[in-house]
């Protein structure tokens, strides 16, 4: 037998084994065969979401230095070295599928690669690190959750540490809000007005109505994602309702009433042009954010040759 009628059915194999895997809700690993386009869909959303949290480090890491006691200091540092653990683990599951560390940074820095628009939101005040704790990592844990069940088996796996972490996040800034609103008016007034400015940016998190999102069909019949954008949506405004009634704030949407009929919380229509506007370039800190991270790769880049030169030196003792 050649080689040329060989390779197509390694490929026949490989493809039946991979749809096995799938019908049966299985992992897929590293070493498994896979559709191109499975793994490319894999690679754009593991590195987005990768960059998300890197980016997602700055709006908070520009408070560590003013946080109020030196607990909360504490707090807001542990928070903010989570995600950049999340970043990592995450850059690693992407590297798994055969994209380097150097291409999907390229990607980021250049601005080729999307990030989630969430952060590029400004906080100008202290209650942002409070409202980001609860709805912003509140919402990353409803879309996360289901992705420690993907089929791509080291995505699965990292999400679920990231997870445990995304829990501790939220409850953070819960408590930050509740200090707030059992403090003086001054400071309830702080934590409202900022609530208001994040609700609906974090409602969209979810990413457009399932009417305009027409890669998750293919995304969910591969076992990426478990649910659409509006089920997560919904499961995130049945969550943060009850709470949002415990802290005391007003979630900023008159249209939010209980629908006995379907057993939710129905919200207003959000603004999509402000989230293809932020998407597109044109947030509050889009160049702040890119501008503040290609500065710090350029300033880490001592360290990085410093790195390769120490483990040049190490493979060159071993091989002497
Ligand atoms: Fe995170
Ligand atoms: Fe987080």
């Amino acid at each position: 037998m050649s080689t040329a009628t060989l390779a197509p059915d390694v490929d026949e194999l490989g493809r039946a084994r991979f749809e096995e895997l799938i019908a049966a809700d299985e992992k897929v690993e590293p070493t498994d065969w896979m559709p191109d386009a499975y793994r490319r869909t894999l690679i754009r959303q593991i590195s987005q979401h990768a960059h998300s949290e890197i980016i997602g480090m700055q709006p908070e890491g520009n408070w560590i230095t003013r946080a109020p006691s030196l607990q909360r200091k504490a707090i807001l540092m542990a928070k903010v070295q989570d995600e950049a653990g999340h970043g990592l683990y995450l850059y690693s599951a992407a590297q798994t599928l055969g994209i380097t560390r150097e291409e999907m940074y390229e990607q980021l820095l250049s601005g080729t690669a999307k990030y989630s628009s969430i952060f590029n939101y400004l906080t100008p005040s202290w209650a942002d690190m409070g409202s980001i704790g609860w709805l912003v990592d509140g919402a990353a844990i409803c879309n996360q959750v289901p992705l420690c069940r993907a089929s791509y088996g080291p995505y699965a796996r990292a999400m679920i540490r990231i997870c445990k972490e995304e829990s501790f996040h939220q409850r953070q800034g819960f408590e930050i809000l509740l200090a707030l609103m059992n403090g003086t008016d001054e400071q309830r007034a702080m934590a409202q007005e900022s609530v208001d400015r994040w609700y609906a940016p974090a409602l969209m998190m979810f990413g457009p109505p399932d009417d305009a999102s027409p890669n998750s069909a293919q995304s969910m019949a591969w076992n990426i994602k478990r649910f659409s954008n509006d089920e997560l949506r919904q499961r995130f405004v049945d969550m943060i309702v009850p709470q949002a009634e415990i802290l005391g704030v007003t979630l900023p949407d008159p249209d939010l009433r209980w629908n006995e009929e379907r057993g939710h919380w129905d919200h207003g229509a959000l603004d999509w042009d402000e989230f293809r506007a932020v998407l597109s370039g044109r947030g509050q800190a889009n160049s702040i954010r890119l501008g503040k991270r290609r500065r710090a790769h350029e300033d880490g880049a001592w360290v990085r040759d410093a790195a390769r030169a120490y483990a040049g030196r190490q493979l060159s003792e071993v091989a002497s």
